[in-house]
């Protein structure tokens, strides 16, 4: 397990970066996976072990199917891409979520990326794709039925497991790009007494400096856990007006 925090993302503003600029929403997406490949690059120099983004929701499914399996496609080819330069850069890939609904070629790259990165002992890198944090929960305690009081860690290792993920931390900073705050069914067990961040850069635009920035933002707050402490840092920007749209 590689040292050093674990930072979940929310990749969201894709389609708004796109259709701000007359572009199909296809190409803020093809904008967002190279927004990953860039916070993938930077996460190690930011003291990050394990970096989780949420790249296709269960939800998600709701979208046209074109933007779907163009979104596969990315998928796709971001996992075979990305494996070359994570079996020299050792990173481990681990794609966490449901297998069973996916494209034939989409496990087989998922397969492929896990299998020949194993060894990567600098950065876990955790893709969510079709992935419900309360689906997992329930598929959880499915299995946990009859251990009538299963401890936290014999849950948390049921939850692992049903997604396919290898062991990792809790997660210490959970980041939206995209100015919604919300957290759209992710990592709701895992992010229990995770830090939140809510930022208005759409995720095409994401990048090294803002991944760093969120790093010192996380380190400036006292992390209590429950405990008594001095009062929470101060909320770093106002409540906004909210509306309700689910994704
Ligand atoms: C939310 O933006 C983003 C997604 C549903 C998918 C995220 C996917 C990527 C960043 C590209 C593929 C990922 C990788 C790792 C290769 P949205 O479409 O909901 O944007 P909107 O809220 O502006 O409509």
């Amino acid at each position: 397990m590689p040292d050093g925090l674990h930072v979940a993302l929310v990749m969201d503003g894709n389609g708004r970066w796109a259709e701000r600029r007359g572009l199909p929403r296809v190409t803020g997406h093809r904008a967002g996976a190279a927004a990953a490949r860039r916070v993938v690059e930077a996460a190690p120099h930011c003291g990050i072990g394990v970096l989780s983004l949420y790249a296709f929701s269960a939800d998600n499914w709701r979208r046209p199917p074109g933007e779907v399996s163009a979104l596969f496609r990315l998928l796709g080819t971001f996992l075979r891409r990305e494996v070359l330069r994570a079996e020299m850069e050792g990173v481990r890939v681990n794609v966490v979520g449901r297998r069973d609904r996916l494209p034939a070629a989409l496990r087989h790259a998922i397969d492929d990326a896990e299998r020949r990165t194993r060894g990567g002992g600098r950065l876990l890198l955790r893709l969510a794709v079709d992935y419900s944090a309360r689906d997992a929960i329930r598929r959880a305690a499915a299995c946990c039925a009859g251990d009538e009081a299963p401890t936290r860690e014999a849950f948390a290792a049921a939850l692992a497991a049903v997604d396919h993920a290898e062991p990792a931390p809790p997660v210490d900073l959970l980041v939206r790009a995209g100015g919604e705050q919300r957290l759209s069914d992710f990592l709701l067990w895992e992010s229990a007494y995770a830090e939140l961040l809510f930022l208005d850069t759409p995720w095409p635009d994401f990048g090294a400096t803002d991944l760093a920035q969120a790093v010192e933002a996380y380190r400036r707050r006292e992390r209590r856990f429950g405990g008594a402490g001095r009062p929470a840092a101060v909320a770093l920007r106002p409540a906004l007006t909210v509306t309700r749209r689910t994704g």
